[in-house]
């Protein structure tokens, strides 16, 4: 079978109800895109996915939920203000605007014009009003990542939890840019979620660092069903690196519309810290300092028992996009298969931790009522396993509930038919997405096989 194109995944996800055009009925929010009843499922098993391995198996690493508006000190302080944009230029032809770095051997992408404005840069921070009052300074922004707040609660976590270098601060949310030629379906786009670690640690061990945060991240991209060989983790020339960057990663992914950023994996030095420390000159700075910080309180560093001097730790930044993340997987596991009767079935292949669904449970006929009754029993057993979402499917027609959870992607569905009511001992028919194979099981040992399928 060909490749997955994104018109596949685009036409899939609007009809299964994963991800829909924002504002459709007025013609669509351009860059903005909602997650549907089983996008919102996929999205939070991604996120839970990441949570767990960050957090929870590890036992250097503390969660963190910071606020989405961001003071502009913050944004002042930690230079994006001053540089966090994209060149952009116009058509005077067909009067689109574009990134300057799109155009074509100078041409517009849209018309071919070379009749285009000067290059200007185009701040992609959303700014609005905070409070009643509006004058020169009431303004925010709405946070373009989620890495700041984790670099102004440095200080906050280490003094809760007496956190010593390696340690790391995670955090996932939504940020907002306002790009300038959002595309790809929700690969670019103005409001998204970012799962981001930032990892603090002892100046010097920071390269070791950075290639261990490697290994991890690809691993754990290939336990999500993106498997290595999909993925180059390009080095960044020395020339291209971003300015508070030492060294960075990207990790690229084959998407539908070519190679293109999943994650990036960044050395941050010492930058972020020491541009939101109060008496900078108190400190070896290995970054430069955007700006004298004339206005923090705080020192964000720690004491080095040994040497018996403060110190500002390095950080090794790995920051993924959700969306991103959402669109590798459904890349990855979309598949059609040519079946035995001629015709061809969609079929999902998540791994089953990613399953919006976990267990179909599907009564043969709707209208016997202990048929009914044992379906709604199945489902309220299961349920109670934590293993997430069982859904009743009681839609009347088994091939088309067949078809339709192959292409939502789960796992088992489970049939309850006349035998499932009539025979002693009691059994139900398990059939499994992938091979089709379907296995009789008694009843009474359903919870455990469920329980250690999805273990
Ligand atoms: N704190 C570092 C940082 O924000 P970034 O490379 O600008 O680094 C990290 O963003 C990740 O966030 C990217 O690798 C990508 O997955 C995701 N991302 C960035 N901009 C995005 C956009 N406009 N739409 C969707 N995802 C985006």
């Amino acid at each position: 079978m060909p490749a997955t194109t994104m018109e596949q995944l685009v036409s899939l996800c609007k009809r299964r109800g994963f991800i829909f055009q924002n504002a459709d009925i007025y013609g669509g929010f351009q860059g903005l895109y909602d997650f549907g009843p089983l996008g919102v499922e996929l999205k939070n098993n991604l996120k839970n996915a990441w949570w767990r391995a960050m957090v929870y198996e590890r036992d250097d690493v503390e969660g963190l939920d910071s606020a989405i508006l961001t003071h502009r000190k913050v944004l002042h302080y930690s230079g994006h203000e001053d540089t966090f944009s994209d060149p952009m230029v116009d058509c005077k032809d067909c009067k689109c605007r574009m990134r300057a770095d799109t155009l074509k051997d100078g041409k517009c992408t849209e018309c071919g014009s070379t009749n285009l404005t000067e290059i200007r840069q185009f701040n992609l921070m959303f700014k609005t009003n905070v409070g009643p009052v509006v004058n020169e300074e009431s303004y925010g922004y709405l946070r373009p990542e989620t890495a700041q707040g984790i670099f102004i609660n440095f200080k906050n976590v280490v003094d809760s939890t007496s956190r010593k270098v390696p340690f790391g601060i995670a955090q996932i949310g939504k940020s907002f840019r306002n790009e300038i030629t959002p595309r790809n379906f929700i690969f670019r786009v103005r409001e998204f979620e970012q799962m981001e670690l930032e990892f603090f640690v002892k100046p010097g061990t920071d390269e070791e660092w950075h290639e261990k945060w490697k290994e991890a991240r690809l691993k754990w991209w290939e336990e999500q069903g993106v498997p290595a060989e999909h993925i180059v983790a390009k080095p960044i020339p020395k020339e291209d690196l971003a300015h508070y960057s030492k060294a960075t990663y990207d990790i690229c992914y084959e998407f539908p519309h070519g190679l293109e950023e999943l994650e990036g994996i960044a050395d941050h030095t010492d930058y972020d810290l020491a541009n939101h420390t109060k008496n900078q000159d108190e400190f070896k700075i290995n970054a430069h300092v955007h700006d004298k910080n004339v206005d923090s309180t705080s020192k964000l560093a720690l004491y080095d028992e040994e040497a018996k001097e403060w110190f500002i730790p390095f950080v090794i930044e790995p920051s993924a996009g959700v969306e991103r993340g959402v669109l590798a997987v459904l890349t990855e596991a979309y598949t059609e298969e040519a079946l035995e009767n001629g015709t061809t079935r969609i079929v999902l292949k998540l791994k089953k931790h990613l399953a919006p669904i976990k267990v179909a449970v599907i009564p043969l006929k709707r209208n016997n009522e202990a048929i009914m009754n044992m379906a709604h029993k199945i489902k309220t057993d299961l349920l109670k396993l934590g293993i997430g979402r069982v859904a009743l499917e009681d839609s009347g027609n088994i091939g088309k509930a067949y078809r339709r959870h192959d292409e939502v992607g789960t796992p088992i569905c489970v049939t309850v038919d006349f035998d499932s009511i009539e025979q002693e001992p009691a059994s139900v028919t398990i059939r499994d997405r992938d091979t089709m194979k379907q296995t009789r099981v008694n009843l009474a040992d359903l919870p455990n096989y469920i329980r250690e399928y999805f273990a």
